[in-house]
């Protein structure tokens, strides 16, 4: 299955949990400068887009297309592997949360360096040994989590193909929008339905993972183990989870 595929199967309830953070959107909109024109690729149902500049927006999955709201900027369907666009025709491009489910991210973002003068990308840092421990949920809970980046390339490897800087993001305490690791100080988050249904790791780690961990967290979350392991946690106003903006 092709990742535009797989949301076209998951992809339904996206926008009951997943809207643009204003803290992680200031970041993403400095970044891309003054440019007026700006091409999203993997634009999805068009969060984190810039009011005042003249968006395109790249999407191969037509449910997340579907979900686009009225008046939202027009949408190509295509792959970011092969943007259909002439050399240089964008001031910036940008990629949020999606370059982690293209078949060859590296590719991809060599057509946004084509097509763009700018490149911001928002992903995520897996590279170095203690990604894992990072985050209460992939150590305590779902460990199967390491397996879905076995052979992708580094942040530093996607970061080398743009020639971009690498500055971290970190991810507030009441994060609006419901990523992987938004609930980091909301672990109860993680029991509901809604929440799990929009993040894509759920789905990808398959169901007998999925019921294993909200059951192993729910009992934790009832005998109090939860909050004595992650005392440390509840002081925070923000968490380094590994969020990157990659900036060429
Ligand atoms: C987690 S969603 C992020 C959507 C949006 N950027 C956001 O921040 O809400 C990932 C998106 O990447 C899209 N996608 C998957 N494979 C892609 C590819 N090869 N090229 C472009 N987009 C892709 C999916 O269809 C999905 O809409």
């Amino acid at each position: 299955m092709s990742s535009g595929e797989l949301y076209d199967t998951i992809g339904a309830t996206y926008t009951v949990t997943r809207r643009t953070e204003p803290r992680i959107a200031a970041r993403i909109w400095a970044a891309l400068g003054d440019g007026r024109t700006v091409l999203n690729v993997g634009a999805g149902t068009g969060s984190y887009e810039p009011s005042g500049r003249y968006v395109t927006a790249v999407e191969p999955s037509a449910l997340m297309r579907a979900q686009r709201p009225a008046g939202a900027a027009l949408c190509v369907a295509a792959d970011a592997g092969s943007l259909p666009f002439e050399d240089q025709s964008f001031d910036a491009a940008m990629a949020v949360a999606t370059v982690h489910h293209w078949p060859d991210p590296i590719a991809g973002l060599r057509e946004m360096r084509r097509v763009a003068r700018r490149v911001v990308v928002f992903t995520h840092d897996t590279s170095d040994a203690g990604w894992r421990r990072r985050f209460w949920l992939t150590r305590d809970y779902l460990p199967e989590v390491a397996d879905l980046i076995v052979g992708r390339p580094s942040v530093t490897e996607l970061a080398r193909a743009i020639g971009a800087r690498i500055e971290p993001v970190l991810i507030p305490w009441d994060c609006a929008d419901g990523f992987f690791e938004a609930y980091w100080r909301r672990p109860e988050a993680y029991l509901e339905e809604n929440v799990r249904r929009g993040i894509s790791v759920w789905a990808r780690v398959g169901p007998d993972a999925e019921q294993r961990a909200v059951r192993s967290l729910r009992a934790d979350l009832v005998s109090g183990r939860w909050a004595e392991r992650n005392r440390d946690l509840v002081d925070l106003d923000a968490a380094e989870l590994g969020l990157r903006l990659l900036i060429g």
